[in-house]
């Protein structure tokens, strides 16, 4: 077993070779610029980690790693466009720094990037990957564009909230897990038990960035900390504050969210504030600690050896107390 710098570092060598700036430079560079910010290559991490602990040297499985990155890279970009981020890891969003059609078409070739690296398989494991690759991008798709509609809705429930990040963000790490999976060629039921492992994880994340989003440290998130309430999103924190207030500062709450000041100061503090007193936060920290927890159960019915079931329960534990 080999430990997450050398998937990380093997991720960055081929990415090296992979992803290269050619003519036109109009397109490439910005592409080369979102790879080279970095971030915690959290989904690659998976495949490889995958793949290596159901006993499969795990470069075979450095293509389909490095797809996934590329197409969570390009989701990036898109996601930055809807949101109107002007920061991501720290630097200026791509749609920023240079202009909304060279984001639009940028995320669109390394989408195309991303399913080519998928012929480097032999057609049957080619047509696995495929397949997933496809079922699980249209959900992020589903789940973009839940997470917008849901910006002008007042009665979101939290059922429909946890869907919505189950397919934008979740389903991406369960088919991260599931691909080294299918490249270590275990077991269906391993499959099937990994997607479930990396799902569950990935709800855990999405409801951590929310929560970061708002209370993380603006020295180091590398995001606009209070975007999700300039944008009003219905989070996990704003959904569980407004079945808890009362009635007056329910009002309060739902009034904020129905406006989007030039200034959007104040209205951060406020929303904070409610976040807080209401219970909410904490609430967001006990969700999270339990979609770990149903994650790392999930473990134990992996067949993989025990060193590597305690490896794994350890990283989706540190997963949780990540401040990035
Ligand atoms: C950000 O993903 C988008 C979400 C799904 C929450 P990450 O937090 O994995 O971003 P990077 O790749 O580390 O920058
Ligand atoms: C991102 O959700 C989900 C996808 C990119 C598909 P967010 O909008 O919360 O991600 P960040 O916070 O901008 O990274
Ligand atoms: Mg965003
Ligand atoms: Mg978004
Ligand atoms: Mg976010």
């Amino acid at each position: 077993m080999k430990g997450i710098e050398d998937y990380t570092k093997s991720l960055t060598e081929y990415l090296d070779e992979i992803v290269v700036v050619k003519e036109p430079k109009e397109l490439y560079n910005p592409i080369r610029y979102i790879v080279s910010l970095g971030g915690k290559r959290l989904r690659p991490i998976l495949t490889l980690m995958s793949c290596d602990f159901f006993n499969t040297e795990y470069k075979k499985a450095l293509p389909a790693a490095l797809a996934l990155e590329l197409f969570h890279n390009f989701s990036l970009i898109h996601d930055d466009i809807m949101d109107e981020a002007p920061l991501r890891r720290g630097k200026e969003t791509v749609h920023k720094k240079w202009d909304l059609n060279t984001g639009i078409l940028s995320g669109d070739a390394m989408l195309i990037l991303a399913y080519q690296l998928f012929e480097n398989y032999e057609p049957l494991m080619f047509s696995e990957l495929a397949k997933l690759f496809s079922k699980t991008a249209l959900q992020v798709c589903e789940g973009q564009q839940y997470d917008v509609d849901f910006e002008t809705r007042m009665d979101v429930s939290i059922t429909e909230y946890l869907k919505m990040i189950e397919y934008k963000t979740a389903v991406l790490l369960g088919a991260a897990m599931q691909m080294g999976a299918i490249v270590a060629e275990a077991s269906d039921t391993c499959k099937q038990n990994s997607y479930e492992f990396g799902k569950n994880i990935g709800i855990a994340f999405q409801l951590q960035d929310d929560y970061l989003d708002c209370f993380g440290d603006p020295e180091n998130f590398g995001k606009q900390v209070g975007g999700d309430i300039i944008s009003n999103k219905k989070t996990y924190l704003y959904l569980t504050a407004l079945s808890n207030c009362n009635e007056k500062d329910k009002k309060r709450l739902v009034k904020l969210f129905s406006e989007s000041p030039k200034d959007p100061s104040q209205k951060i503090i406020e929303v904070k504030k409610l976040y807080l007193e209401s219970g909410a936060a904490k609430q967001s920290l006990e969700e999270i600690a339990n979609f770990t927890k149903k994650a790392n159960t999930i473990i134990e019915k992996l067949n993989i050896n025990k060193s590597n079931k305690n490896l794994l329960r350890s990283f989706s534990d540190q997963l949780m107390n990540r401040k990035v």
